[in-house]
């Protein structure tokens, strides 16, 4: 059986973990090929409630095996934390694998990324502050570390002398700052290494010959299509290749495999850090969204900035991944509102622009074009069958899958595992 993808289809925090550990009940594998622990998805389950930065989604399904893939940066700390909060949480953890080419992010990495952050002042991204884009910086430079390097210290040392050298005059000579001992991140290194080693393995292979046994593999991605590297609304963007165009690089699997591709679309919009988003809603409404909602980040806590539905960057997204289906999360939330607003077009200058801009300048000028529809009075949270949805809801479901060029086959309508409404099989 092959490989299913689902990717954000926005700005990322679209609801893919609840929709992953939705899925997972029908797939033997879930799998994470890109981004470290700057992703936060939120499972709320039988088990109770999860916020995971890197193990899988799927984790709480029994049967089901988890991997972190090559694509992946992993801090070995915040890993082996999210391991033992869900051992003593009574989940099974011994399905975990991690590739040993996966990159590490190192302590040097988390500096800088606060410090080259700080020192852009008003053109920060933003960032998490995770560390993730200075170890894919390092990854590309070819001078990061990979998991499987921490199981042989002999080899580590004379490359991480060199890195450290290289690191420590950045610091102290751009940023004057402190600087890295080489003993004890060497020492943290060979201590992570023997905590690791368990987990380690060469995961292309397992994938491969999962997909040879006739295994079925679910691709969870992180972050969303416009935070991806090339697609996104660079340079507001995350250093992966967060959208479909990072799965082969990313778990070592050929693109063949991958038989189905979801797009995971809020029936709004969000974001956190920083870059336009044009269709920001007034401070009132948005407010109230945020409060209601609780949209604040997973990772850091941040207030994500609300939206109306752009169907610009959902038919954009639609079209760079090659969606072949969409699920639309948090439809409860917009729930008592009298007006929804779906953005259907941008004009810059009174022009009708006809294609994604691809400068922050030019996106931000653009002004959206509205089509008002009612909204709904009777509620749609919690509710699981299509028939049940109030006829404004339904419209506005179908008014987006016509924009965004893809069925929708799954809705969401609260956190919870079960609050779902499953429409068509998505694959
Ligand atoms: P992810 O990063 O894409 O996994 O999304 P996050 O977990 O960061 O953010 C999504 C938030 O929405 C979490 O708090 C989820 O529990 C919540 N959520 C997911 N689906 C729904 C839904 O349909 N309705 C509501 N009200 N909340 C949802
Ligand atoms: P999940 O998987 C939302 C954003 C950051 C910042 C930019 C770059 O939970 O959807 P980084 O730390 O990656 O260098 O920050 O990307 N960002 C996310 N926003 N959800 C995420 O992940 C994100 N991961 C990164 O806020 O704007
Ligand atoms: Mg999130």
């Amino acid at each position: 059986m092959p490989a299913y993808v689902l990717v954000g289809a926005q700005w990322g925090d679209e609801g893919k973990g609840k929709i992953v550990d939705y899925l997972a009940a029908q797939t033997d594998l879930v799998v994470r090929y890109a981004g470290g622990n700057n992703a936060g998805h939120t499972v709320i389950n039988q088990m109770g409630t999860f916020s995971l930065h890197l193990v899988p989604s799927g984790i709480f399904h029994p049967e089901t095996t988890c991997i972190i893939g090559n694509g992946v940066v992993l801090d070995p700390a915040v890993f082996l934390a999210e391991i033992s909060d869900l051992r003593s949480r009574g989940v099974d953890v011994s399905r975990v694998f991690i590739s040993d080419r996966a990159h590490v992010i190192m302590p040097y990495h988390i500096l800088l990324d606060q410090l080259e952050e700080s020192a852009k002042g008003g053109l920060a991204i933003g960032t998490t502050g995770k560390g993730v884009g200075p170890a894919y910086m390092d990854k590309t430079a070819r001078v990061g570390i990979r998991a499987g390097e921490l199981l042989d210290p002999i080899s580590l040392k004379p490359r991480l002398q060199q890195v450290i050298q290289y690191k420590n005059s950045i610091l102290t000579k751009i940023y004057n700052s402190e600087s890295f001992d080489l003993e004890s991140v060497f020492t943290q290194c060979v201590e992570w290494g023997k905590q690791l080693k368990e987990f380690l393995r060469p995961t292309e292979l397992l994938l491969q010959q999962a997909i040879a046994r006739g295994k079925s593999i679910l691709i969870e991605g992180a972050q969303g299509t416009l935070l991806d590297l090339d697609h996104g609304t660079y340079p507001y963007v995350t250093s992966s290749s967060s959208s479909v165009a990072g799965i082969s690089g990313g778990l070592g699997i050929p693109p063949r495999d991958v038989s189905a591709v979801i797009g995971v679309f809020k029936a709004y919009c969000t974001r956190v850090g920083s870059g336009p988003i044009p269709t920001e809603m007034p401070t009132d409404i948005g407010v109230d969204i945020r409060e209601r909602a609780w949209e604040y980040g997973t990772t850091t806590g941040r207030a994500r900035r609300i939206g109306w539905f752009d169907a610009v960057v959902g038919r954009y997204s639609s079209r760079i991944n090659g969606f072949t289906s969409a699920v639309l999360t948090r439809l409860d939330v917009l729930d008592g509102m009298p007006t929804v607003r779906i953005c259907v077009g941008y004009k810059i200058n009174g022009e009708i622009v006809e294609h994604f801009p691809s400068t922050t300048t030019l996106f931000e000028q653009c002004e959206p074009i509205y089509e008002d529809m009612d909204g709904w009075n009777e509620p749609t949270a919690g509710v699981t069958q299509l028939s049940q949805l109030p006829k404004e809801a339904m419209r506005y479901v179908k008014r987006l899958e016509e924009l965004i060029e893809c069925p929708i086959r799954l809705i969401s309508t609260g956190p919870n595992r079960e609050e779902t409404i499953h429409i068509e099989p998505l694959f």
